[in-house]
C-alpha cells in the first residue's frame, strides 16, 4: 500500500486565508442581506495602469503572429525583464546584484513556500511571531518542524522569535542558532519595518554564524521614510548570507496576473557549493517560466510612465492605510503599521480574542479583517486590516467600526 506524506496531517486546520474565506462564506449565505467589506486578505483592488495594460496588449498581439510567438520562456525569465529587474530594483539603490542572479517566477508566495527546498531537513528555521504563515507551512510539509503543541500553538523543531508592542514589532537575535532565518520587511502582519542598521546587524549575525536569512521584500513599495532599506542587499555582506524574495502582487497589483522573482547571489555558497545553481537546477526541473506576455507586463513595471501610475496607485492605498490608523486612533484602538506598509495592526479592544474581534467586527460592522493569531501565538489579541480595498469601502468600514 502507497503512503501518502503524513507531514501534511500534522497542519492544524486550513491555510489561514482559506479559511477566513469560507467562514466569511458561510456567514454571507446565513445573511444575504448584508453588505460586506473586505479588508481581511492582503489583495489588490485597483486595476492595472495604463502602462502595464498597453504592454499586455502588445505582447498578445505578438503572440498572434508566426514572426513575433514565443513558446517556452527561458528557466530563469525573459533578459528584458531581468536586466530591468537588475536596474530599476539594485543598480538604482547601489546594491551589488547581476543578471545571473534574478530568477523570474510567478509570485513570491510559490518561491517562499519552495525555496526550502534546497536546503536539507536537518537545517532549524526561526521566524517572526506572528509570521506570514506560508514560510512555517511549507517548513512542515518538508518534515522540518518537529511536532505541534495545540496548547502554546508552537512547533517543537521552530525557533519563534517573538515581535510585540514591547519590541516595537522587531524580532531579537534568539538565543538558539537557526540555520535558516525567515525575515520579512515592510512586515506582514504587523507593518512594522527594521532600519537599516537593524538590518545589518541581522546580515553580521548571520554571517558569523552561517546561517541564511531569507528576506521577504514583497511590501518594499510603500516604505515612505528613509532609514529603512529597500532590499537587504544595501547591507554590506549580504551577498554572502541572503535569498530576496520579490513580488509584483503589491507594488504593481499582480495578485490575479503572477509574477514575482528571487534573487541568490553568486556568493552565497555552503561548503563551496552555490545555492544559486541548486535553484538554478530547481527552476530548469520543476518550471518551465512565467508566460512571456506577463514578463512583458512585468518590464513595463520599470518604464518611466509604469512608474509613475505605479507611485499613485501606491499613494492610493496609503491614503486608505491613513484613513484607518487615524480612524482607529480615534475610536481609541492601539495601532501600529500603515506607514511604510499597507496593514494596520491593531490590538483587539475588551481583552477580546482575535477571532472573537473578528466574529464580532463581521456581525455587527459586516466588515471582514484577519485575526493576528491566525499568524502565530504572538499574534493572538491582535487583528489585520489591509489598506487594498478601495477608498470608498474603507472609509464605510471605519465608519461602521467607529460606530460600533
Ligand atoms: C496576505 O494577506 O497576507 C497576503 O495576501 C498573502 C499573500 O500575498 O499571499
Amino acid at each position: 500500500m502507497y503512503k501518502i506524506n503524513d507531514n501534511y496531517l500534522k497542519l492544524p486546520g486550513s491555510y489561514l486565508f482559506s479559511g477566513i474565506a469560507k467562514k466569511v462564506r458561510e456567514f454571507s449565505e446565513a445573511n444575504p442581506e448584508a453588505s460586506i467589506i473586505r479588508l481581511g486578505i492582503g489583495d489588490v483592488t485597483q486595476p492595472l495602469a495604463p502602462a502595464i495594460i498597453d504592454s499586455l496588449h502588445k505582447a498578445v498581439d505578438e503572440m498572434g503572429a508566426a514572426e513575433t510567438f514565443r513558446g517556452y520562456a527561458p528557466d530563469l525569465g525573459y533578459e528584458f525583464l531581468r536586466s530591468a529587474i537588475v536596474k530599476g530594483d539594485y543598480a538604482s539603490r547601489g546594491a551589488d546584484i547581476s543578471i545571473g542572479e534574478i530568477f523570474v517566477s510567478d509570485g513570491a508566495k510559490c518561491d517562499s513556500g519552495n525555496i526550502q527546498e534546497i536546503f536539507s531537513l536537518d537545517n532549524k528555521i526561526a521566524v517572526c511571531d506572528p509570521v506570514y504563515p506560508v514560510y512555517v507551512d511549507t517548513n512542515v510539509m518538508a518534515g522540518r518542524t518537529g511536532t505541534y503543541d495545540s496548547i502554546t500553538e508552537k512547533w517543537s523543531n521552530v525557533i519563534y522569535m517573538p515581535c510585540t508592542a514591547e519590541n516595537n514589532f522587531a524580532p531579537e537575535i534568539p538565543e538558539e542558532t537557526p540555520d535558516l532565518i525567515y525575515l520579512c520587511f515592510p512586515n506582514n502582519p504587523t507593518g512594522s519595518t527594521i532600519t537599516k542598521d537593524q538590518l545589518q546587524e541581522w546580515v553580521d549575525y548571520a554571517n558569523r554564524v552561517g546561517a541564511v536569512i531569507i528576506y521577504d521584500a514583497a511590501y518594499e513599495a510603500y516604505i515612505s521614510e528613509d532609514n529603512v532599506p529597500h532590499t537587504i542587499y544595501e547591507c554590506e555582506g549580504a551577498r554572502t548570507c541572503a535569498i530576496e524574495l520579490k513580488s509584483f502582487s503589491k507594488n504593481a497589483g499582480f495578485t490575479g496576473v503572477r509574477l514575482g522573482y528571487t534573487v541568490i547571489p553568486h556568493d552565497l555558497k555552503c561548503d563551496g557549493v552555490s545555492l544559486n545553481s541548486l535553484w538554478a537546477r530547481r527552476h530548469g526541473t520543476k518550471y518551465n517560466g512565467a508566460p512571456y506576455i506577463i514578463q512583458r507586463a512585468g518590464e513595463a513595471v520599470y518604464s518611466e510612465a509604469g512608474k509613475a501610475q505605479l507611485k499613485d496607485q501606491v499613494a492610493y492605498y496609503m491614503n486608505n492605510a491613513k484613513v484607518i490608523s487615524e480612524g482607529l486612533k480615534s475610536a481609541g484602538y492601539k495601532v501600529s503599521g500603515g506607514v511604510n506598509a499597507p496593514y494596520i495592526w491593531l490590538k483587539t479592544p475588551d481583552k477580546m480574542t482575535s477571532w472573537e474581534f473578528f466574529d464580532y467586527l463581521l456581525e455587527k460592522a459586516n466588515v471582514v479583517g484577519t485575526p493576528g493569531s491566525g499568524f502565530g501565538p504572538s499574534g493572538e489579541g491582535y487583528f489585520r486590516l489591509t489598506a487594498f480595498g478601495s477608498y470608498e469601502n474603507t472609509l464605510a468600514a471605519i465608519e461602521r467600526i467607529k460606530a460600533l
